[in-house]
């Protein structure tokens, strides 16, 4: 950070684990979370991810190579082994073994198995999850963070509890540090995460509307547009992934067509219909795909992943102009006259 000392009443042994000032995440969100943008966030202090879920090889090397170029911080590659083929799932760990990557994120079904082959080449695993038994699959499997994942949350989402909820039971039955993530857009979500115990935040959408994230501007504009109630969770954006999973969007002409509920939408019944372009590649209707900087068609069609802290982004900014402020709000909360005899730093 420009000032040094400024996170420093925040700071939580996490950010030692990680090597980082501000115990805030970036989460590694496919196709939007690129070296620009995790760069940004770790050379403001917090911790950043690059979202690699499904992307191919040589794309990998490029992100981690530009990433290295923009920053000396640590920093971890996000993957998603339950909705990526096997082949190329090892493809990447290889790859990002190659490469020297120190650190992995992993969502989704916890796999026992992906975990123990990167934490025996030496790495960092932070798991997110949604329930208390995949975070106690991903302890057993070795993880040394879990990232407690809650409905609020932007994105697909692997659990239905609250995220201070679910994280609070994690807390109960572990010793590794927990980060809350989900609807977290402010330094009072910061405070309230540190107060229950938790050691920091992941913040996703948050750092989606910032000028650095690779997300398409449209997105961003309807997530400084959009409140929290305006997002939805749905099961109609499934294209590419495991059948039944839920994602929160911002609603849109695909959810209200299809009256935007948890429908049990079965990917093969789905029309395959192009409405946009990345580059030469076709984007889908009900795909998983958001709308990039790259992409062209039909955007609000897409998928417009958005949390429920929506409604506290005002603007989009530089991603160390969204960190900056939430360290000061949180740290202005904590360092606040004692009223319930909490003590920020134990
Ligand atoms: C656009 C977008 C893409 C995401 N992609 C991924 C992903 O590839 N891997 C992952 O672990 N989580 C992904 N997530 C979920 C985040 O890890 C995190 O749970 C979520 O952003 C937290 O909620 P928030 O957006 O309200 O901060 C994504 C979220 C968003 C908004």
């Amino acid at each position: 950070m420009t000032d040094q000392h400024s996170a420093e009443p925040l700071r939580t042994p996490l950010c030692d684990l990680l090597g980082c000032e501000a115990p805030v995440l970036l989460a590694g969100m496919g196709g939007v979370s690129r070296w620009e943008l995790a760069a940004a966030v770790a050379n403001a202090g917090g911790y950043g991810m690059l979202g690699m879920v499904r992307e191919p090889i040589d794309l990998i090397t490029r992100e981690v190579t530009a990433m290295r170029a923009a920053t000396d911080r640590p920093f971890a590659v996000n993957l998603i082994p339950a909705a990526t083929e096997p082949q190329l799932l090892e493809a990447q760990i290889a790859c990002c073994l190659d490469l020297g990557v120190t650190a992995f994120c992993f969502f989704w079904d916890v796999m026992p198995d992906v975990v123990a082959r990167v934490k025996n080449a030496g790495c960092l695993v932070l798991h997110q999850v949604g329930t208390e038994a995949a975070a106690r699959m991903a302890e057993a499997a070795g993880a040394d963070v879990i990232i407690a994942q809650g409905i609020e949350a932007g994105g697909h989402v692997h659990g239905r509890s609250p995220a201070f909820g679910l994280a609070e039971r994690i807390l109960a039955g572990t010793d590794l540090p927990v980060v809350v993530s989900g609807g977290i857009a402010t330094g009072e979500g910061l405070a309230a995460a540190l107060a229950i115990g938790a050691s920091g935040v992941q913040c996703g959408t948050a750092f989606l509307a910032t000028e650095e994230s690779f997300a398409h501007s449209y997105h961003k504009s309807r997530i400084v547009e959009a409140t929290g109630e305006d997002t939805v969770l749905t099961d109609v954006f499934v294209l590419n992934w495991p059948k039944g999973a839920a994602v929160r969007v911002i609603g849109n002409s695909v959810t209200e067509g299809l009256k935007g509920n948890y429908l049990g939408h079965d990917p093969d019944s789905l029309p395959r219909e192009t409405i946009a372009h990345d580059d030469d590649q076709p984007r889908l209707r009900f795909s998983t795909d958001s709308p990039l900087r790259t992409t062209t068609g039909d955007l609000e069609a897409m998928a417009l992943y958005a949390g429920q802290g929506a409604g506290n982004i005002p603007d989009v900014v530089p991603a160390a102009a969204r960190l900056n402020a939430m360290v000061a709000q949180a740290r202005h909360i904590l360092k606040g006259p004692v009223r319930n005899g909490f003590t920020a730093m134990s």
